[in-house]
């Protein structure tokens, strides 16, 4: 992910406007909110002349106040007070769903948007990374939309509003508090600035920090076992250490930004006050006039406050922002045409395959073939074996037909449709995998079968688990199909794995089915029975059977051999052997082996 520096002042209300689409839906909660502010800053804004009418009528004149005028006063003041407690609470309420709402639909559209990135965004980023994207830089998001611009409108409207009636109770004394309130701002911007760049350094050591955790969580037998894990314990620690560091720095220069802004504020204040409590002894004041210019003051400096805080918050949000819709404005290299052609009619056999010319390197090489001008040609319900040496490219055939990666030159043609024109949901929808790497979800058997289809009925999904030679495992363990089988599979053997994951691809029932290694961790009695199953699978649809193991792939209709990415040698196991090339190298290694 590109890292781009701390957002200046401009570009973080431009990387906040670009989070409007998310608010646009809640435009009636919006003016409601606005309304309610509104409200409370009046009636914050009223407080100061209440107060003025409370000491100059209230306590003040003795002789022009009566019990009356002195109930009135005091109720009107309670009167302003109820309506603030109303006002805020009701902006709050409002403020605060826009906040949790805004939150959960960017988490939901950054999630939804990263699990259609194309493998190529998962090789250079690391899902830790994401993660804490979707958590930590959403709540930053939170914490702008739920608060802080309310927080920002609020005072700004504080701030205009007090400075006016400031002029008005005594213009003489506000214009020395501006002439001050320059020589306040000035280091207090200055200082922000620095607050800015150490959040965003400090978000960044964070998401550094989780993805290297969830990477060692996830391999923690492998750590375990070559005695791994203090120096992963060292390596995370010293990883928050940083972060800590970096968050210490913020935070001492967020301090130092605080002192600086209160005592110069308030030293403003002070200075300006004296010079009223000398106007009030000469006469040109009441002391209502004071209290009111003090309290107005006082709000106005508030305001200034809060409103150099709201813009530190703002800057970090506007860094997550930008890191989130980065997130969001990625194309995925591999996407769905626009108008996506229907698959033609398919022969009941199963489906045709053509390669033509295809030649692929992964983006990450791009100067290394991993596939050159690869030719193949396979008819519907066909069984195609693909050997050869570790490295040969084998799975990386599989990958382009899934269209995962595109290749760079020649065309792959499903049912004589070449499959960058499809959908890709469909394209995929009629593809089965059993992958090299077995994925198993932390749930129980039945729905770790049933990802192959979704809708599939219990007794589907056991008619799978049969034909994989799974069923009878899978009724041994401790509560049968509903038994969790650990984080990643944690609780099976690495067979027993397999086996679930060619149950779930059988369950997909496919017209092209791929078996990557499918029956590699089997021993040779279960593999002979998953083996014989899946040749009854393999009736009605074409299958591709990579193997390492020959033995799996005799009685294959075609055996491929590949090597460095291209086609070597093709036919049956008894002309590869009579030809006496890589392939007859190979079986008189390993039939040799078994017979001896
Ligand atoms: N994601 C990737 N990025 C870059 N290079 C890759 C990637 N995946 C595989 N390769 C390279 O492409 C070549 C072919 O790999 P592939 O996985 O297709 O081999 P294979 O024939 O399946 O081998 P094996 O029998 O060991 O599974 C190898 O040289 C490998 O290093
Ligand atoms: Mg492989």
């Amino acid at each position: 992910m590109s890292d781009s520096s701390t957002p200046s002042r401009q570009s973080t209300f431009k990387a906040l406007a670009r989070l409007l689409p998310f608010l646009k839906p809640y435009r009636r909660q919006f003016a409601l909110a606005g309304i309610a502010l509104l409200v409370a800053a009046g009636a914050t804004l009223a407080i100061p002349y209440a107060f003025k009418q409370m000491i100059d009528h209230g306590f003040g004149a003795a002789g022009s106040g009566s019990i009356a005028n002195v109930n009135a006063t005091f109720l009107a003041l309670f009167g302003v007070a109820a309506v603030l407690g109303v006002a805020t609470a009701a902006r709050f309420y409002m403020v605060s769903w826009l906040g949790e709402r805004v939150t959960a639909d960017i988490r939901n559209a950054v999630y939804s948007h990263v699990v259609r990135q194309s493998p190529e965004f998962f090789e250079t980023t690391r899902s830790g990374e994401v993660l804490s994207r979707l958590t930590t830089d959403t709540t930053l998001i939170q914490s702008v939309v739920g608060t802080s611009i309310s927080l920002a409108l609020r005072n700004t409207l504080l701030f205009v509003g007090g400075l006016a009636m400031l002029f008005v109770t005594s213009a003489k004394l506000t214009s020395i508090i501006l002439g001050l309130l320059v020589l306040v701002v000035v280091p207090i911007v200055l200082f922000g600035r620095r607050v800015r760049k150490l959040s965003r350094d400090s978000q960044d050591r964070i998401a550094d920090a989780s993805a290297m955790a969830g990477e060692i969580l996830n391999a923690m037998p492998t750590v375990q076992a070559y005695t791994g894990e203090v120096r992963e314990a060292q390596r995370f620690g010293s990883s928050v250490e940083q972060a800590f560091q970096t968050a210490m720095r913020r935070i001492r220069a967020r301090s130092v930004l605080t002192m600086l802004a209160i005592v110069l504020v308030f030293g403003a204040i002070v200075f300006v006050l004296w010079l009223g409590a000398h106007a009030v002894l000469a006469g040109t004041m009441t002391g209502g006039d004071l209290g009111q210019f003090i309290l107005y003051a006082s709000i106005v400096s508030g305001a200034v406050g809060a409103l150099s805080e709201v813009m530190g918050e703002a800057q970090r949000a506007a860094g997550a922002a930008e890191r989130l819709l980065e997130l969001l404005a990625l194309r995925s290299s591999i996407a769905s045409p626009l108008h996506p052609k229907p698959l033609p009619p398919r022969h009941a056999g199963g489906a045709s395959l053509q390669l033509q010319d295809v030649g692929f390197s992964y983006p990450s090489r791009p100067d290394h073939a991993a596939l050159s001008h690869l030719n193949l040609d396979i008819r519907p319900g066909e069984t195609v074996a693909v050997v050869g040496p570790s490295g040969a490219g084998k799975t990386t055939l599989f990958q382009l037909l899934l269209r995962f990666y595109d290749p760079q030159s020649g065309a792959i043609l499903l049912d004589g449709a070449d499959i960058r024109d499809l959908d890709l949901q469909v394209l995929r929808g009629a593809i089965g995998i059993v992958p090299q790497d077995t994925v198993i979800f932390s749930a129980d058997a039945m729905e770790n079968i049933r990802y192959g289809r979704p809708e599939a009925s219990d007794a589907e999904v056991i008619a799978a688990a049969k034909m994989a030679a799974a069923h009878e495992f899978i009724e041994r363990l401790p509560q049968g199909y509903a038994s969790y089988l650990g984080e990643r599979g944690v609780r099976l053997s690495g067979g027993q794995r397999q086996r679930i994951a060619i149950a779930r691809a059988l369950l997909k029932n496919p017209p092209l089915l791929l078996l990557d290694e499918a029956t590699s961790a089997l021993d040779a009695e279960s593999e002979r029975l998953v083996q014989s199953a899946l040749e009854a699978a393999m009736v009605g649809r074409t299958t591709l059977i990579i193997a390492h193991r020959l033995a799996t792939v005799q009685r294959a209709d075609r055996i491929i051999v590949m090597e460095d990415g291209r086609i070597v040698e093709t036919g049956t196991h008894a002309s590869l052997v009579a030809l006496g090339g890589i392939y007859a190298n190979l079986a008189a290694l390993q039939f040799h082996h078994v017979h001896a």
